[in-house]
């Protein structure tokens, strides 16, 4: 199935993994127990939400860790320019070298600090398991340039969480939705609130 999804990047895709695998085991920012399961829970599910990325757009993952969702995306998708957001030194050092080895220095680069401190803002910004969505809300959305949009990849508590920011979205006329999407008709799909 991943040959499917990537295509032509597949063998990039497949680095990024054995990195995750040995690299991101020893560092501590990939649980042992995750190894047999990077391509379908980690790595399809962070692609799962590039149908909802417009061409060419410029996106921040917020709180990246070991790259995810933010290196799928840009091994997915060459259009994109990508910046990985994350405050821990050991794991800004871990996505430097990453994207190094990966070749995508040119359009991808890695930034240590918190959303809450950085002042540019991007067409479209991505988290994945770093906050409940009131506080992804107030961290994010002063980073999400006019007409862009943030895509939260969340478990089974979308609907709740999109339900306790309503006030929120209401005052600053903001729309949320919860996305069921998948990046393969057999991968299992995973749940994104789309805020805009
Ligand atoms: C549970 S990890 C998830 C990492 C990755 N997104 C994933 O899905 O595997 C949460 C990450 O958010 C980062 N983080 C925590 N607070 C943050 C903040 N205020 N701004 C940006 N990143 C933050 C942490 O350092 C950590 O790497």
């Amino acid at each position: 199935m991943e040959h499917e999804v990537f295509g032509d990047s597949y063998e990039q895709g497949r680095q990024y993994v054995d990195i995750l695998a040995s690299r991101g085991v020893d560092w501590g920012l990939i649980g042992p127990r995750e190894v047999d399961r990077l391509w379908s829970r980690h790595v399809l599910n962070s692609v799962a939400i590039e149908q909802l990325i417009n061409h060419g757009s410029s996106v921040l993952d917020v709180g990246s860790g070991a790259g995810l969702p933010g290196i799928p995306l840009a091994i997915l998708r060459p259009d994109l320019t990508v910046t990985l957001l994350e405050p821990l030194l050991r794991r800004a050092n871990f996505l430097t070298e990453v994207v190094d080895e990966l070749g995508l220095a040119e359009r991808v680069s890695v930034v240590r600090g918190r959303a809450e401190d950085q002042d540019q803002t991007y067409q479209v910004v991505t988290c994945r398991a770093v906050a409940a969505l009131p506080k992804l809300l107030t961290w994010c959305l002063p980073l999400v340039a006019p007409h862009g949009q943030l895509l939260a990849i969340k478990g089974e508590s979308a609907e709740q969480e999109l339900i306790d920011v309503q006030g929120t979205l209401r005052k600053r006329r903001l729309t949320g939705q919860v996305l069921s999407v998948a990046a393969h008709t057999d991968a299992e799909p995973t749940w994104v609130v789309r805020i805009r």
